[in-house]
Parts: C-alpha cells; sequence; structure tokens
C-alpha cells in the first residue's frame, strides 16, 4: 500500500492526534504540553482553509502517519506575510522520505499563497529535523538559549528562516 500526501480534512482529526499527542507527552520537540483533544484538532483543522496557514496529511492504508503545517507567526497585523511550519511523522513513518514529500506539499501550497518568510523552531539536538529543514532552504538566523522548560530541564531552540 503506497503513501499519499493529501490536505488536512475534517475527518483527519483523530489521526492527527494519534501522532501529534505522543510528541506532547513523551518528547521535548514540541513545547506544547497539553494533549489535543478532538474539539481542538477539529478548530486546529478549520483555521488551515486560510491560504497562507495550509496543513497536508500522509496516509497510509486510511491512517495518518504524519502531517505538516503552517501557522500564523505572531498574531499582530504585519506579521501576517510570515508563518510557522512544522512537521511530525509516526515513529513508524521516519526515515521514509516522508517529512521531505509533506514538506513539498506544504511548500508548494506557500508558494502560491502571500508568503514571504517561514520560520522553523527546532528544539535542540534534532538533526533529522535540521537536516529536513535545510533541504527545504532554511538557513539558521539564531538559537536561543534554554528559552523553554519541559521534563524538569531547560532547552535550547534553534531559529531557521526560509526565504520566498
Ligand atoms: C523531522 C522529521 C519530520 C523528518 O522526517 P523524515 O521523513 O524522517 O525525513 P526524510 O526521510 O524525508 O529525510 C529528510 C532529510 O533528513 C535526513 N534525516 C532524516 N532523519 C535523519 C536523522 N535521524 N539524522 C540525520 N538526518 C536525518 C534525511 O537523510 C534527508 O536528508 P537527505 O535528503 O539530504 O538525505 C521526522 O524525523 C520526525 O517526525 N521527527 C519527530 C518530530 C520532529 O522532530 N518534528 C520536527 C519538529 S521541529
Amino acid at each position: 500500500m503506497g503513501v499519499s500526501i493529501e490536505p488536512v480534512a475534517p475527518v483527519h482529526a483523530d489521526g492527527i492526534n494519534a501522532v501529534y499527542n505522543p510528541y506532547v507527552r513523551e518528547s521535548a520537540a514540541t513545547f506544547e504540553t497539553e494533549e489535543y483533544d478532538l474539539k481542538a484538532r477539529e478548530a486546529w483543522i478549520a483555521a488551515r482553509t486560510n491560504p497562507r496557514h495550509p496543513g497536508f496529511v500522509a496516509l497510509e492504508a486510511a491512517r495518518v502517519i504524519g502531517f505538516a503545517n503552517a501557522a500564523a507567526f505572531d498574531p499582530r497585523g504585519a506579521y501576517e506575510t510570515s508563518v510557522k511550519v512544522s512537521v511530525f511523522l509516526a515513529p513508524d513513518a521516519k526515515r521514509r522520505g516522508i517529512g521531505r514529500r509533506l514538506y513539498a506539499a506544504l511548500f508548494d501550497s506557500l508558494g502560491r499563497a502571500d508568503v514571504h518568510r517561514a520560520y522553523a523552531l527546532i528544539v535542540a539536538p534534532n538533526p533529522a529535523s535540521v537536516a529536513l529543514h535545510e533541504a527545504f532552504g532554511f538557513a539558521r538566523v539564531s538559537t536561543l538559549s534554554e528559552v523553554g522548560r519541559k521534563f524538569g530541564r531547560y532547552w535550547d531552540v534553534m531559529w531557521f528562516e526560509r526565504r520566498f
């Protein structure tokens, strides 16, 4: 069975949560500390209709095995042409080129929206994420030291920027 990449739709809400919530619980790759429930994820999916903030899922045998999306960099108006991007895969979906396929769809879509800068905030260390972002034209602009605390310790965050 192949893997398909599709725009996010309400039917993917449970599947996206099944990929993402384990990272909330167990990983510093996301600084979120509260798991998404169905209602919160449905609202998140509804926000993906903004052409600057699209989302895509990777599906294998009708199961969500990963997703990527853009979101507001900051709600203040002058920031509207800047977005934050992120990508998360189920453990069995890693290292199969699926992150690359999700980002290809995401950046194809962003290239058609009025987006001028994309940012990725990568919690250090994360060589897989750094490699993927560099492959899509991101360059590191800064590292924020110990800017977040999760699991009782502080973490550095690398800021990556992509220009359009
Ligand atoms: C980061 C992540 C999305 C990468 O997706 P992926 O599908 O495994 O990556 P791909 O197979 O598409 O590979 C993309 C590039 O990253 C490289 N890469 C992937 N995993 C790597 C690893 N563990 N170490 C070093 N490089 C790695 C690949 O070699 C490839 O580079 P290349 O094309 O130059 O060879 C995935 O590992 C993941 O979901 N990680 C956990 C969540 C996370 O950290 N998300 C990012 C938050 S900022």
